[in-house]
């Protein structure tokens, strides 16, 4: 198991900067196999998420070429064959690989997949996506067979804007006879990015980024070139960081509309920022920050993923906060941790109440997750004392040198194994 120690109630000053997005890249590195020549992916983050899709493309025999944030991925003498519960349940996206290959070979055969345990997370409506396209689908335990004759464009309304759905439907579709149209598509820039490489290939989608994604089929995809957006959800993370530690804290690399709803959360609680075109520097943090209520949403509104960090800032705000949970169900696990730490908070359904401020201090604590874990190191930070934080391989499936950057800027931490 590995662990991050570390010794709080530092400033923070420096530059971070952010790295290609995870939860693009887990979709592009699927949605490279649908040509059958050679895709070039560059700002590719170093994290262990990116590890696991490699490792499936080796089993389908794709050719992988890694360098320093590139990936050079060659379909040539691709296989499709099963995807067994060992590579699948790595992680969430592994499900990517669903829509990729029934899109190219109009079969796949996988178990469920992985990651975080923040709700049920069910897949049906990436499966009722490929039964509106023509495919049915067997389903034994966690195994998945998904096959059709022919896939044919169709007309799918999603019950909820699903990240996942709305991919891998775009996924299966592209290679599809005819026409489909996605509405109450879901509108994250992720997808924006994938429909993006997907077009530089010879795709015909329109639309991506609002709630009607509009796809024509295509025979044939061909060899390109494309680059990972900065990861929005990186950026937010570090810049909940400069706002509890920073002095001050440039976060470069920022797509600054990508992070637009945390900006006025962090202007309501009082923080002192700069937005400059690609970056947002934290200035200082006033000695006393205002309560505020946070309500998670697709986007663009509150993003899910930044609520467990925000949760810690908000243990710093006088008066009473709000943070209410939308998307997941369980999505409060840093809670716990967080009152081990010394915050002052009761949860009840889907509502976290803090009370503050409280001051934190160092303990062990434990990254149920991956944005917990990131939520434990902005706790850990702020702590006077020093924090131990076990569990922490959830953290490197998301954090591309994560105790690299954050060293750099002044923080002590080190991560080691047990
Ligand atoms: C993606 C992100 C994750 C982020 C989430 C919401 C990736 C790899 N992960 O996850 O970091 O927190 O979006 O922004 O990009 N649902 C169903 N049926 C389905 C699909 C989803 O009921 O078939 C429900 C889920 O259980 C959840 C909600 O819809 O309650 C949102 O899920 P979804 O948008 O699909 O999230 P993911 O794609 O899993």
């Amino acid at each position: 198991m590995k662990i991050i120690e570390i010794e709080g109630g530092r400033q923070l000053s420096g530059t971070i900067r952010v790295s290609g997005a995870k939860n693009a890249t887990v979709a592009l590195i699927p949605a490279a196999i649908l040509t059958d020549e050679e895709a070039t992916i560059c700002n590719v983050p170093e994290i262990t998420d990116t590890d696991a899709l490699c490792d499936i493309l080796k089993i389908l025999n794709v050719k992988v070429n890694r360098s320093t944030e590139s990936l050079v991925i060659n379909t040539k003498d691709m296989k499709n064959v099963s995807i067994e519960e060992e590579y699948s349940k790595k992680l969430r996206a592994s499900y990517y690989f669903m829509g990729a290959l029934l899109g190219k070979y109009k079969k796949v055969e996988m178990y469920f997949p992985g990651g975080c345990s923040i709700g049920a997370r069910p897949i049906n409506l990436h499966l009722k996506g490929f039964e509106a396209l023509g495919a049915t689908i067997t389903n034994e335990k966690n195994k998945y067979i998904v096959e059709a004759k022919e896939l044919k464009g169709a007309n799918i309304y999603l019950d909820f804007a699903s990240v996942g759905a709305t991919i891998n439907i775009m996924l299966a579709a592209v290679r599809a006879k005819g026409k489909t149209i996605i509405d109450n598509a879901a509108k994250e820039p992720e997808i924006v990015n994938v429909a993006t490489f997907l077009n530089n290939m010879g795709a015909k989608i329109q639309g991506a980024g609002t709630s009607t994604i509009k796809i024509e089929g295509v025979d044939h995809l061909h060899k390109c070139f494309h680059e990972v957006i900065p990861d929005r959800i990186e950026a937010g993370t570090y810049i909940i960081i400069g706002a509890l530690c920073g002095n001050p804290l440039k976060i470069d690399n920022v797509i600054p509309e990508h992070v637009d709803a945390l900006i006025s959360k962090l202007e309501e609680l009082g923080i002192n920022m700069e937005v400059g075109l690609d970056y947002v520097t934290v200035l200082n943090s006033p000695e006393i920050l205002k309560a505020t209520n946070i309500k998670t949403a697709v986007f663009p509104g509150f993003a899910t993923d930044l609520q467990q960090p925000f949760t810690v800032l908000l243990t710093q705000a006088e008066g009473r906060s709000k943070v209410t949970e939308t998307i997941f169900e369980n999505r409060f696990m840093h809670i716990p941790y967080l009152k081990a730490l010394g915050a002052d908070i009761t949860i009840k359904n889907q509502t976290a109440t803090i009370d503050g401020p409280t001051k934190l201090k160092g303990t062990e604590v434990v990254a149920t997750d991956l944005r917990a874990g990131a939520a434990m190191v902005a706790a850990g930070l702020k702590a006077e004392g020093k924090t131990t934080i076990t569990n922490a391989e959830h953290i490197l499936r998301g954090y591309e040198q994560i105790i690299e950057k954050l060293t750099a800027v002044g923080a002590k931490i080190r991560i080691k194994e047990i």
